[in-house]
């Protein structure tokens, strides 16, 4: 049988909004501490989208950032897929409109709803385009502008969550480096755990549902909180297996940026050190599918992932789902 091409990462990108929301802003807003949002989440500020910011306008300029950085015109891309829990319309899809916008006028276009893990579904799902040989050049984008569905009232949620975008191209790489292997799970009897309730065809949005606030973002923190930290571990345990190595090959560790307490439980499970985890969510908060790839660019920029080494990407969320998978830089 002939041997599957490799994909991996060609460049990356980011966008945040320009407006920071503090911990002393949410101090005004709602019965909270500056203390407890960082002593329970390590959150200190996130970005907040203008009002006229929609998650493809977030997504189009990371776009943008990543193909500069790719070296890759728009015109070569086969593919865009963005990951999104928040976007622009129920349809037609985000991916569309950043198509358009980006001139990918030889590109297919989609969505994926995967929650937070979205941005590695859609890395494990475009990486396969590349390796099978069906495509050459994928853009993936992880984009959301959670501050439109999060309740400003509810201190339970509004205090966790930002907006912002994520970007990486992917095309052919050498042999043996890129997406070395990937795990993708869920478990939707988790579903009512992190939803948005109304607005679908379940519970289409009525003055009802608006009254009741279903069209917000609800969370039982506790559960999720519980799944997020196996999940972690059994993720990160069997894309580890799958690849041949062992935690201490890791050399830069990616969480999903949700809570440095899950952060810190999932490192210590894989004895890890933390100089080797990136962490953002002091910055940011959880930006949802944008939030691995964000750090990503980060990473990537601030010279932290070196030639020939390996990179573990894990995220969790809705769905319930997880979604797991290891990079080797060339
Ligand atoms: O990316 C998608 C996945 N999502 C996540 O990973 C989130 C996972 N969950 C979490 O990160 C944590 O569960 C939270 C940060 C959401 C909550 O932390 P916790 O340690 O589980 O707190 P809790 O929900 O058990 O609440 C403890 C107390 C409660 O008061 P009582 O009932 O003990 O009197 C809450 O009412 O803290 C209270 N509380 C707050 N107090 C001040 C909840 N939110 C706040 C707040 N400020 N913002």
């Amino acid at each position: 049988m002939k041997e599957k091409r490799s994909a991996g990462i060609l460049g990356t990108g980011r966008y945040v909004p320009e407006r920071v929301l503090t911990n002393h802003d949410l101090e005004k807003m709602v019965d909270t501490s500056d203390e407890w949002i960082v002593t329970r989440t390590g959150i200190k500020e996130r970005r907040i989208a203008a009002p006229d910011q929609a998650s493809s306008d977030l997504g189009l300029a990371a776009a943008q950032a990543a193909l500069a950085d790719a070296n890759i015109s728009a015109e070569q891309l086969d593919l865009v897929v963005v990951a999104t829990v928040t976007p622009d319309h129920a349809f037609p899809s985000t991916a569309s409109i950043i198509q358009h916008k980006l001139g990918a006028v030889n590109a297919g276009a989609y969505d994926l709803s995967a929650g937070c893990s979205g941005f590695v579904y859609a890395l494990c799902t475009a990486a396969a385009m590349i390796q099978s040989g069906a495509m050459d050049y994928v853009l993936v984008v992880g984009a959301e502008t959670l501050s439109k569905i999060v309740d400003w009232t509810d201190r339970s949620t509004c205090v966790l969550f930002g907006d912002g975008a994520g970007a990486v191209v992917l095309g052919p790489v050498g042999s043996g480096y890129g997406l070395v292997s990937s795990v993708l799970g869920s478990d939707g009897s988790g579903a009512e755990l992190l939803c948005v309730a109304a607005g679908g065809s379940r519970r289409p949005a009525s003055p009802q549902t608006v009254e009741a606030k279903q069209h917000f973002l609800s969370m039982h923190g506790n559960e999720v909180f519980k799944f997020a930290v196996r999940i972690m571990d059994e993720a990160s345990n069997l894309v580890l297996a799958k690849a041949g190595l062992s935690s201490q090959d890791v050399d830069l560790f990616i969480p999903h940026q949700a809570n440095i307490r899950i952060i810190e439980a999932a490192a210590k499970r894989l004895g890890l050190p933390m100089e080797r985890v990136y962490v953002n969510v002091d910055a940011y908060g959880n930006t949802s599918a944008a939030s691995i790839p964000i750090a990503l660019d980060e990473a990537h920029k601030q010279g932290l992932i070196r030639g020939d080494s390996y990179t573990l990407l894990v995220g969790f969320g809705a769905g319930l789902t997880w979604a797991a998978a290891i990079l080797r830089w060339e």
